[in-house]
């Protein structure tokens, strides 16, 4: 029962549309409507500005990382499942939000916070990549998947020498939603009319 409830929660606090929600709060603007129509980050950057990006960014990298965290809370002292499993299910959520008719984001930083909650190492290396990225190639969601990529070969790298398999289930799962998710900017990206970022 324990188990089924703190699923549930991760899910839910996955769910939280923070783009949705502060785009129609604080500016009367559903961002699925604009942009490229994604409920993320980037896209609110594009579409409402800095401050709202900035937010959105934050809410969602903090929605991983709680998921992660869940189990420390005395509630949930009796829960055996996973840190990592939870933070899957919270990147779900992320992307399959029961509050916006499942249609969210592609996973990115809520994939980020989950990393942050377990493993902090691994999340200033991939900050440090996406930086780099981002400056060599102006396309966040081209960025997005170096990232993911570099985390997967840090995690097999680490199975390798450690044995810890979860960290590089975990990894190889969201990298694979984070793929999956861009499949329309992988096309944008190889016709050469994916959106580049200014000013950085
Ligand atoms: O955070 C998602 C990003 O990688 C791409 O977003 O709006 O440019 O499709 P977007």
């Amino acid at each position: 029962m324990i188990n089924a409830l703190i699923i549930i929660c991760a899910y839910l606090i996955g769910s939280i549309p923070s783009a949705l929600w502060i785009g129609k709060i604080f500016y009367k603007t559903d961002i699925r409507q604009q942009g490229s129509g994604n409920l993320g980050t980037t896209n609110t950057f594009r579409v409402l500005g800095k401050k709202p990006g900035i937010a959105v960014l934050l809410i969602d990298i903090l929605k991983g990382t709680a998921a992660v965290l869940l189990p420390l809370l005395p509630f949930f002292a009796d829960s055996t499942v996973h840190p990592l499993f939870l933070g899957v299910i919270a990147a779900a959520g992320h992307m399959f939000p029961i509050f916006a008719s499942f249609r969210g984001g592609k996973a990115v930083a809520t994939s980020g916070g989950v990393i942050l909650g377990y493993n902090l190492p691994l999340f200033l290396i991939l900050i440090i990549v996406f930086v780099i990225a981002l400056k060599l190639t102006k396309m966040v969601s081209l960025s997005s998947m170096i990232v993911s990529a570099v985390a997967v070969i840090y995690v097999i790298v680490h199975w390798m020498l450690t044995g810890e398999y979860a960290l590089l289930i975990l990894v190889v799962v969201l990298a694979g939603f984070i793929f999956y998710r861009h499949r329309e900017n992988i096309k944008r990206i190889k016709a050469g009319t994916e959106p580049k970022i200014k000013g950085f």
